[in-house]
């Protein structure tokens, strides 16, 4: 079989072309295409911004971000590819040259009307640009037209849903690829290849084998320089309503009618449907939030302590919560999630809990039989590891607990793409299947705007949490209620 990359072509009108996500993610990424050979004559990226740049000066920016990556050659030939225009995305007048010069390096590199916009600005732009691409003629008659749009996708079901219709004005859900870098992580990818791939792990995904399921997404940081944002958003919009969402999204979902982006999102939709919203007490009784307080060392500010957060502040940075689902699969599973800035550890992971055995292998095993639990590694590391019965060395019969673990290894770590290369690669082929879509979103909007709301009006304790610790104790107490623990303690 010949696996010759196949050359894409596009033409990339890049909203935020000198930002920091530009930088720092968005050309790297690109470069990785053009070095593998999937980039390589017949694209072009169009940079915009207020600032006024140049072509030169704007190549020169480029190289800048991929220097370390490549050859001087390569970036040097890379970076001929992009081209930069002022522009001011506000003004509806300025639009028109952009499509200008859309056909014009349409022509130039034959790019076959192939157009991708990416909307790398800040997020209260995203409505009124895609608007913009309507009304003001940029689309393309004879390729395809694909909209990339960053996080958050709004900050409520209210703002989510408005802004959902301003994207429908112009593109249909299918040429919407709403980013979600969790999406695009190795590990993430691959629950999906350990469920499905497996028949003795796919026969026994539901209640009848399965305890408990847990996503942890710990955070070893604080937050950093990102108050402004990060103190109107909290761990809960921040982490929970997104990246936690699509992950359990993977786990709850049925199993799709074939591996296509259109059986996958209708699965995962199917799961999101029978989620059961909480009312003020369901967000009581299902829902922690905590704040982190100070740590031993002396870095280890509180978060009030930290710059530019009011000294009142009663955001959260660490929401742990339980999910249901009221399907014939997960009836009585409850799905735990939590996450949280300044833990003791960074560390993305879900924990498979299986139901104990009820063998009874006599006097000398009384309950020495543990849940078997299979962990999926995501980040830093990516690992899976299985926790099992096996026997003990002993002279009377005993079982003990037993790991069998796998880890990701250095090379297939070379060859792992960034999540935003894949998410480029993904919405280049049209694949929506790591992207979230907008049932999904509005329902995690609908389910998180209660838990927001029960918080605004402050009818739920704030507990705090010392630094570099696991996050509060109510978070054990809430598994602790149903019999349940926490398999990563940190
Ligand atoms: P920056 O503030 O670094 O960049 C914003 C970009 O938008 C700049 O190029 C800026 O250039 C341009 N811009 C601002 N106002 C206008 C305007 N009126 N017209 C045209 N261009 C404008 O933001 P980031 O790069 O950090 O973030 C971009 C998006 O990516 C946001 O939606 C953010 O939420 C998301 N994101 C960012 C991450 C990151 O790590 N940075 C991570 C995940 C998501 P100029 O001022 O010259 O106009
Ligand atoms: C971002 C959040 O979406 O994800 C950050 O805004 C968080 O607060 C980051 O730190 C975590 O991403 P990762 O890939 O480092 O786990």
């Amino acid at each position: 079989m010949d696996n010759k990359p196949k050359e894409l072509r596009l033409i990339l009108l890049l909203f935020g072309g000198t930002g920091d996500l530009a930088k720092r993610k968005l050309y790297p990424s690109l470069f990785n295409l053009f070095k593998k050979g999937y980039l390589q004559e017949h694209f072009a990226v169009i940079g915009t911004a207020r600032k006024d740049l140049d072509d030169d000066k704007f190549q020169e920016l480029v190289r800048e971000s991929i220097a370390n990556n490549g050859d001087e050659g390569q970036v040097k030939s890379f970076a001929a590819h992009f081209h930069y225009t002022h522009h001011d995305v506000t003004d509806l007048k300025d639009y028109s040259k952009l499509k200008d010069l859309l056909n014009k390096y349409n022509e130039e590199y034959d790019a076959q009307g192939n157009r991708i916009f990416y909307m790398s600005v800040a997020p209260r732009f995203f409505g009124q640009i895609a608007e913009a691409i309507k009304s003001e003629g940029l689309m393309s008659d004879d390729g395809y037209n694909r909209l990339m749009v960053e996080k958050p996708f709004g900050t409520s079901y209210e703002t989510a849903e408005k802004l959902q219709k301003q994207l429908e004005s112009g593109f249909s859900d299918n040429q919407i690829f709403r980013i979600d870098h969790y999406l695009g992580k190795e590990m993430v990818q691959n629950i999906p290849a350990i469920r499905f791939g497996n028949p003795l792990i796919d026969a026994t995904w539901n209640k009848d084998y399965i305890k408990n399921i847990q996503v942890t997404l710990a955070e070893k940081l604080g937050v950093e320089e990102r108050a402004g944002y990060y103190n109107t958003a909290g761990a809960l919009l921040d982490m929970i309503q997104n990246h936690t969402f699509q992950i359990v999204g993977w786990l709850a979902m049925e199993k799709p009618a074939s591996f296509s982006d259109k059986d996958i999102r209708a699965a995962k939709n199917a799961a999101f449907s029978k989620l059961k919203i909480y009312d003020e007490e369901g967000v009581k009784n299902n829902f922690v939030r905590g704040q982190y307080g100070k740590g031993r060392e002396v870095w280890q500010k509180a978060y009030t302590e930290e710059p530019d957060v009011p000294s009142d502040s009663k955001n959260d940075t660490y929401v742990a919560g339980r999910l249901q689902f009221d399907t014939d699969r997960w009836q009585g599973v409850p799905f735990y999630v939590r996450t949280g800035k300044r833990l003791s550890e960074k560390q993305t992971r879900v924990d498979i809990v299986y139901k104990k055995s009820a063998f009874d292998f006599g006097e000398f095993n009384q309950d020495k039989l543990e849940e078997p639990v299979l962990s999926i590694l995501i980040d830093p590391v990516g690992r899976i590891e299985f926790s099992l019965n096996g026997k003990d060395v002993t002279t009377e019969f005993q079982t003990r607990s037993d790991l069998l673990s796998w880890q990701v290894s250095d090379k297939d770590k070379e060859l792992t793409p960034d999540p935003y290369e894949r998410m480029f690669h993904d919405a280049m082929n049209g694949d929506g299947s790591n992207f979230a879509d907008w049932t999904g979103v509005s329902i995690s909007w609908k389910f998180v705007d209660q838990i927001a709301k029960t918080w605004d009006e402050d009818k739920a304790p704030l507990e705090t949490y010392e630094s570099a610790t696991m996050g509060p104790v109510a978070a054990d107490r809430l598994l602790a209620e149903t019999g349940d623990r926490w398999i990563y303690r940190g």
